[in-house]
């Protein structure tokens, strides 16, 4: 894990796996569409294992929703010994050490604990705290995986999006299993 140093100070990066419709989750919140091994596109990259294991690696710490977290303990903790903050205003029962719970501002979560700690902060849902987060300004990266799938119903990443926010694009990676991964950062006034 990278701790932050006295001077330098972390980053969130949002991180969404959406349909081509802008869902990111079904009605009945099934993930099968993440999983379709169908769809091959010849000039795209796949990622090693090595590869994998050293992108999870970089990441210092997950921020989540509460529904997110029920969802990750139910289908299979994916986030294994990583620091992860669960926003919630409930009481839970003892979790993971890995796992602490936050109820409160999101802007003093993120300037006074996680930005001082750690450097690469990894928001993975779901849509309702990605829009808060979106909201109070404190993204600085936006990476969102594109599924090669319509879904016609869901939950919407950006339904509640308040005002018009420019970003720039920095990276596009096609993957074989024809994702596209897009990686935006916030434009600095
Ligand atoms: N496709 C993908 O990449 C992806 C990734 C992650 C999740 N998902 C999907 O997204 C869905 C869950 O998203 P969601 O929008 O329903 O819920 P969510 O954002 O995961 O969780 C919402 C909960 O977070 C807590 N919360 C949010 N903002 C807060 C704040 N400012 N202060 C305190 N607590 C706050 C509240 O918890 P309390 O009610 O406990 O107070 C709220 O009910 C699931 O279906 C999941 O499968 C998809």
């Amino acid at each position: 894990m990278s701790q932050c140093g006295g001077h330098a100070k972390g980053r969130v990066t949002l991180h969404m796996v959406s349909s081509l419709d802008g869902f990111i989750a079904t009605k009945d919140n099934s993930v099968a569409w993440l999983e379709d091994t169908e769809s091959v596109y010849e000039a795209g990259v796949a990622l090693s294992e090595e590869e994998a294991a050293a992108f999870v690696k970089s990441i210092d710490c997950y921020v989540l929703g509460s529904r997110t977290y029920e969802l990750a303990l139910e289908l299979g903790w994916p986030y294994g010994d990583t620091p992860t903050v669960v926003v919630t205003s409930r009481q839970w029962p003892p979790a993971k050490k890995s796992v602490e719970f936050y109820s409160g501002d999101l802007k003093t979560l993120v300037d006074a604990k996680l930005a001082p700690r750690y450097r690469n902060i990894w928001l993975v849902g779901g849509a309702m705290l990605c829009q808060r987060f979106l909201e109070l300004g404190l993204v600085d990266e936006i990476n969102l995986t594109l599924a090669p799938v319509l879904l016609g119903e869901g939950l919407r990443l950006f339904d509640a999006s308040p005002t018009e926010q420019r970003w720039n694009l920095k990276n596009v990676v096609a993957y074989k299993n024809g994702f596209v991964e897009l990686s935006y950062s916030a434009r600095t006034a």
